[in-house]
């Protein structure tokens, strides 16, 4: 459907124009007339499918430009999130000069105070910890704000943020519309946002998989010891443009960050111990395409929006089947195709069974590749920039060329050429140090069909069918945030057949 057939006004028109989008996604179509008349929504979409602009263009239409207070609110569980939601508000909004801004921990509050006092915001982005912060100081005020948003709503409304959530909330005397969205809403977590929110209208946007169908999913199962090796020479043979791997831990994204750059991969990672500073420039890096690896636990799963992300590779697979779902979601966004990869210990079945379960798609094999396949992969890589390489002037060098011709030969002078580009990746050792393996959850309900042990034999081999060596492979939901392992509230799934399970988690800003 068309923009201009919901009832957005010309400014937001010509904005949606500038960001080259031609046609509204069914989340936006379904969910911006109800939006635009102020009915509390409930916005249920796939990843990628543009909820951001699903609430941000409601909300700018509705903004009354003489009023001089906040009067809207929306909350992001990260502050990566946050800046991006500010930013898309700020593309959207620029024509009618709509005032946003943003406020998130780990950036200097006084500098945030003085911004806030120097001029009101017309829409205020926040993450929940600071944004309660400057409640406290009274540096914000919230009494004329008439819609909230709660972005990533499942995961706002789970045991880690709920509080402060009510805690905010108690400060919106006036509201007057929420709004939900997410690409997971856990039947506990719609039966919780129902109790606040006044006869909200629940659009799901019926998605033959949870899961975007723009990405192949694959799984490899392996040993911990050995997901490394097999990573790289799938990250050799596919080449990524941009890939996002996901890792357990803090000390693992070290580990794999450090692991990558010793075989001459350009990488880098993010966690939650880093300094504010460190993980906008290393995303900022990413975004830019100057690196081509990110290595992350789960702060960066959800809404992050990096357009040209080709691979995600769960290095570990997410304990909690939603996390799955939003990891993937970095890539095969905004109609784009993309490639996950996730790792599946032995005694990880069972989590891959209950992510399957919830995303009703089967993740397919995937043989890990042989060192001589990696090798390929690099070499094609190499030659491409071999090729980029003759395009620029290179007289300065045909001197010492020729010198070098009269004592080889051609041939073994481009062999050491290409061995000099290529990585030869096996000949530098990595070792990572192993993790608490998940508990053990049992072989799912189709328990074990998948042969045991065989790793390295992919035995459906050709699923996939790129050059054949496509085994299995499959995501862990990382732990950066302090959840308890197998601490699952559990018990929902029995009621409902589409429901699942979640993990209790404890969040701060
Ligand atoms: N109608 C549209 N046509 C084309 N691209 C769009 C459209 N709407 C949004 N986009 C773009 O699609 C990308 C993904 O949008 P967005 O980040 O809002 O997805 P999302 O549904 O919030 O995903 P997630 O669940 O991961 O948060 C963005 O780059 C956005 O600019
Ligand atoms: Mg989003």
């Amino acid at each position: 459907m068309k923009f201009s057939e919901l009832g957005l006004n010309d400014e937001l028109l010509k904005a949606i124009k500038r960001s080259g989008f031609e046609e509204a996604t069914p989340i936006q179509e379904q969910t911006i007339p109800l939006a635009l008349a102020g009915k509390d929504v409930i916005g249920q979409a796939q990843t990628g499918t543009g909820k951001t602009a699903a609430f941000a263009l409601p909300i700018l239409q509705n903004l009354d430009r003489h009023e001089k207070t906040i009067q809207a609110l929306i909350i992001e569980p990260t502050r990566e999130l946050a800046i991006q939601t500010q930013e898309e508000l700020f593309r959207l909004g620029r024509d009618e000069k709509a005032r946003v801004q943003v406020v998130y921990g780990g950036a200097d509050i006084g500098r945030q105070i003085r911004s806030l006092k120097k001029q009101v915001p017309a829409i205020l982005v926040g993450t929940p910890g600071r944004l309660l912060d400057h409640l406290k100081r009274k540096t914000i005020d919230l009494e004329n704000v008439n819609t909230i948003v709660l972005d990533e709503a499942d995961e706002m409304l789970d045991m880690g943020f709920i509080q402060d959530i009510e805690s905010i909330l108690s400060y919106v005397k006036n509201r007057k519309q929420t709004l939900l969205f997410s690409a997971t809403m856990p039947k506990p977590i719609l039966r919780i946002s129902e109790k606040f929110m006044n006869n909200p209208e629940i659009v799901r946007i019926k998605a033959k998989e949870l899961t975007a169908d723009l990405i192949d999913q694959y799984f490899v199962r392996s040993k911990d010891s050995e997901k490394f090796d097999i990573m790289c020479r799938l990250i050799d043979v596919e080449s990524p443009d941009l890939a996002v791997i996901f890792v357990r831990t803090k000390r693992r994204v070290d580990e794999v960050t450090r692991g990558l750059q010793a075989r001459g991969y350009n990488a880098a990672g993010i966690h939650g111990d880093l300094s504010q500073a460190r993980r906008m420039s290393v995303l900022k890096r990413f975004r830019s395409g100057k690196l081509d690896i990110l290595v992350a636990t789960d702060v960066a799963a959800r809404g992050l929006d990096i357009s040209g992300v080709t691979h995600v590779y769960n290095y570990d697979i997410p304990q909690d089947p939603d996390s799955y779902v939003h990891r993937i979601g970095r890539t095969g966004r905004a109609g784009q195709n993309g490639m996950s990869v996730t790792f599946v210990t032995p005694n990880e079945i069972g989590y891959m069974r209950t992510i399957e379960q919830l995303t009703k798609k089967k993740m397919e094999p995937l043989r890990p590749p042989s060192d001589d396949q990696a090798l390929r992969g690099q070499l094609k890589v190499a030659k491409t920039k071999i090729e980029d390489l003759m395009k620029e002037d290179l007289t300065k060098y045909t001197q010492d060329a020729d010198e070098l011709l009269e004592n080889y030969s051609a041939v073994d002078l481009v062999s050491a050429f290409l061995k000099n580009l290529s990585k030869d990746s096996s000949k530098v050792e990595v070792k990572i140090s192993s993790e608490k393996p998940l508990p053990y959850k049992g072989g799912g309900r189709r328990g074990g069909g998948r042969g045991r042990g065989h790793y390295g034999h992919g035995s459906r081999n050709g699923h996939g069918g790129r050059g054949g060596y496509r085994g299995g492979d499959r995501n862990h939901r990382g732990g950066d945030r302090d959840h308890g392992h197998g601490n699952y509230r559990g018990g929902h799934s029995r009621r409902n057949g589409g429901d699942h399970n979640f993990v209790i988690k404890n969040k701060k800003d």
